[in-house]
């Protein structure tokens, strides 16, 4: 049932991130992620990248490393209070303020208030598989407007399980390409396994917008 409102999800997420259960956030950024930025391409200096649904912000600052310029967004203040923490400097211990461009933007990235943003690059781990399902389509609208033609999507999802409830509902087999279906070609889709949550079936997909 697709009823949450953004106050139960906000309200979900920040005790997520309040209360420290967040076995996702492993301070790693996925070798996925890493081995694309090192085979792929190579950015221009200053190429907007995307981190939709970014938590605390380390694989925003990742794709800002690349020489990229780095927007993560999130609904959750929690969250985005710990990624802003990365791009202060740390009063206490003296140590200095990443020299990298990137910034965190709380926002519905299921209404992502981004026109044509040009960007060459969005990633999602773990976010549009929490949708609910009536505003996916819209989500997968707002990745369209903001990719320049040739950009690429990096996503992680969960399949579906009916069980969940707000975390991770999962997704559809044949949904990723149905949502993005004309506008984006499915380069790759990778099964295994999450590794934060024990034998829970998971996919990478790598698409590219092939029109506008
Ligand atoms: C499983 S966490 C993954 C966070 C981050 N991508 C990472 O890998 O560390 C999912 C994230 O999506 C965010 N999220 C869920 N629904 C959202 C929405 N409608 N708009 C923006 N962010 C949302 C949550 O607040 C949470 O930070």
């Amino acid at each position: 049932m697709d009823t949450d409102s953004n106050e139960e999800l906000r309200a979900h997420w920040d005790e997520r991130y309040r209360s420290g259960q967040t076995p996702w956030d492993t301070g790693i950024t996925p070798p996925e992620v890493q081995k694309f930025w090192k085979e792929y391409t190579s950015p221009e200096d200053g190429n907007l990248a995307l981190d939709i649904g970014c938590g605390t912000g380390l694989n925003t600052l990742f794709l800002a490393r690349q020489g990229l310029f780095a927007i993560g967004f999130d609904l959750s203040g929690q969250a985005l209070k710990l990624a802003r923490k990365r791009l202060s400097p740390d009063a206490a211990t003296g140590q200095e303020r990443p020299r990298v461009k990137a910034m965190f933007v709380q926002a519905d990235v299921s209404r992502l208030p981004v026109g044509s943003l040009d960007a060459v690059y969005a990633l999602d781990i773990g976010c549009l598989h929490s949708l609910p399902d009536d505003r996916r389509p819209a989500y997968a609208q707002g990745v369209i407007r903001a990719l320049r033609p040739g950009g690429y999507y990096h996503l992680y999802v969960f399949d579906r399980s009916k069980s969940d409830g707000p975390g991770a509902r999962g997704m559809d087999d044949g949904e990723v390409a149905a949502l993005f279906d004309g506008k984006m070609e499915i380069l790759s889709e990778e099964r295994g396994v999450s590794s934060t949550q024990v034998s829970r079936p998971s996919r990478w997909f790598l698409l590219r917008m092939t029109e506008k």
